[in-house]
């Protein structure tokens, strides 16, 4: 028996788990509004199951006017109403966990939607309402001014003044997101009292852990004060007093002991942009959150050094505080894995995941791309650790680039000044059958098409297309999935093997996985070949952006 199978019993499910994303308005629609809903995914519950997953992460699903798709929360205690119900969403936790499913809702601690109840009273002048928000006098003589420099992340000021009482030009509030999300006073206990007993709420709905948006940004410097003009420095590159704060760990530290007062303990995993490894370790230390994006690895591009260096740093640093590596290719704010590799590679870590730079600058070769998208998963899966799938990546869909303008939802458009298209092309309602929109996304006799239109060409990408093609990615993603459960799952890091300068080539356990980012192909060791990206790999040849995953003979 290898050394992983004996570790396995003492594994917790958040320290190996291949967790699914579910963005729940675009996974499927079961009511025929055009917005995928809780009734929707409970009826693919079965499918998903199916691929060989083990949790769900479902996007928020709570009451929202959806200025920023959901993450502007309006009631953190019940459920959108065109989602659902809070009773369907009951029924739902009881349904996964009986096909052996964890599920993993998101909270949004940073800001509420301002259509809060907290909110709308704090604009009635409520003083102890306001003292929840983050609002000051701005600068200036007139206080016309913002009261500091920062920007929203979506562009533009993070600040949005406010008429006082008298119907006056007043105070600002805050918001380092969308204005219609009011960043909370953390420095307040009132706060911190509302979202543990949030925690509670769901926890004692048998949700298994949470997933932290911004966790990186409910604590702020101390006075407000100014970043600094730095125009061209990397997002979150630099220290800046919105982010990232020392104090904001004494907040996770009261979670995690909500999170042990249950039975399994329940669990985290944080999204936090920072500046590197050593500073997201801080956030996993043994009495705060379980696990965290590695983002790194989702900014690297196709390039075996730069990927090396990055599973290294994270596998590193992840053992360091004892916690497990998260692995992350795409999500709902990234630029689709297919369409990042479809395009020339950046000879380092990129930024443009996030401000999506080559959109329009130069031609995405998608059957490029999809190969070393298959080649891409088979590296991710053999890695140690958990994984986050996006929904459709198992489609291997890519990103929509082509959204008419006037279709567009998300606010990154508007908010900067239209030059940034937004995330909408990652977040297009998924393709299940037949050959044309709406593919199976809402059920027959519909009233409204999907929320954002969907390519023709997804006819070839259904899953129904896919599921009749023995070679389709998505088998390959069902293939993947079942021997990593056999074969990789654990945390002992990759053992390096000697390869050419573009290839990566590392055994953990029984298994060998030999991924080539080159233009040319190479030979592989005289091993049986357990699995292969795509059917260039055979006679021991390992053509460029190919897979193999081999064991002995
Ligand atoms: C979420 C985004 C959202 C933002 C503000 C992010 O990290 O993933 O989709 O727009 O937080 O809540």
């Amino acid at each position: 028996m290898s050394k992983e199978a004996t570790q396995k019993p003492a594994m917790a499910w958040w320290e190996t788990a291949v967790v699914y994303q579910v963005y729940i308005r675009s996974f499927r629609d079961g009511d025929g509004d055009g917005l995928g809903d809780l009734a929707g995914l409970r009826a693919r519950l079965p499918y998903l199951a199916s691929l060989g997953i083990q949790a769900l992460w479902i996007n928020p699903w709570y009451p929202s006017p959806m200025a920023d798709a959901g993450y502007d929360v309006a009631d953190y205690r019940d459920i959108e109403p065109s989602f659902g119900t809070l009773a369907e969403g009951e029924e739902l936790i009881s349904e996964a966990h009986a096909l052996g499913l964890k599920v993993v809702l998101d909270i949004v601690p940073n800001h509420t939607s301002s259509e809060h109840a907290w909110f709308k009273a704090a604009l009635q002048g409520d003083s102890q309402a306001r003292a929840r928000y983050i609002f000051r006098p701005g600068k200036g003589d007139n206080g016309e001014l913002p009261p500091n420099d920062w920007e929203s992340n979506f562009g533009g000021p993070a600040w949005t003044r406010l008429l006082d009482a008298e119907g006056l030009e007043g105070e600002w509030y805050l918001h380092l997101f969308a204005p219609e999300q009011p960043d909370l006073d953390w420095t307040n206990p009132e706060v911190r009292f509302e979202f543990e007993d949030i925690l509670r709420f769901w926890f004692d709905r048998d949700v298994d852990g949470f997933r932290i948006d911004v966790a990186h940004g409910l604590s702020k410097a101390e006075g407000l004060p100014d970043f600094g003009v730095q125009p061209d420095a990397p997002v979150h590159s630099e220290p800046h007093p919105a982010w990232d704060q020392d104090d904001v760990h004494e907040i996770y530290r009261g979670w995690r002991k909500v999170a042990d007062s249950y039975d399994p303990p329940r669990i985290f995993v944080a999204e936090a942009w920072v500046a590197n490894n050593e500073r997201l370790a801080n956030y996993l230390r043994p009495d705060e959150l379980h696990t965290a994006f590695q983002f790194d690895f989702l900014r690297a591009p196709w390039r075996a050094k730069v990927m090396r260096e990055v599973i290294d740093d994270a596998t590193d640093s992840a053992a360091e505080v004892g916690a497990p590596s998260t692995w992350v290719l795409s999500n709902h704010d990234v630029v689709r894995h297919v369409t990042r590799y479809a395009r020339s590679q950046p000879p380092a870590l990129s930024e443009s995941v996030w401000v999506r730079a080559q959109w329009d600058k130069e031609p995405a070769d998608l059957e490029l791309g999809l190969r070393r998208a298959r080649a891409a998963i088979m590296l991710t899966l053999a890695l140690p650790g958990t994984a986050y799938l996006y929904q459709g990546e198992e489609f291997g869909l890519a990103e929509v680039e082509d959204i008419p303008s006037e279709l567009r939802q998300d606010p990154m458009w508007w908010q900067s000044g239209y030059t940034d298209p937004g995330r909408d092309g990652c977040r297009v309602p998924l393709p299940w059958s037949g050959d044309q929109p709406p593919f199976g996304f809402s059920p027959e006799g519909a009233t409204k098409s999907p929320w954002l239109p969907q390519p023709k060409s997804w006819a070839t990408r259904t899953q129904e297309a896919l599921e009749n093609d023995p070679d389709s990615i998505l088998n390959l993603y069902r293939a993947a999935l079942r021997l990593r459960t056999e074969l990789l799952e654990g945390m002992t890091p990759p053992e390096w093997i000697d390869s050419p300068a573009d290839v990566l080539a590392f055994r953990r356990g029984d298994v060998e996985c030999w991924v080539n980012t080159g233009d040319v192909g190479i030979q592989l060791p005289d091993k049986r070949v357990l699995l292969r990206s795509d059917d260039g790999v055979e006679g021991g040849q390992l053509p460029s952006d190919a897979a193999a995953w081999l064991v002995d003979t």
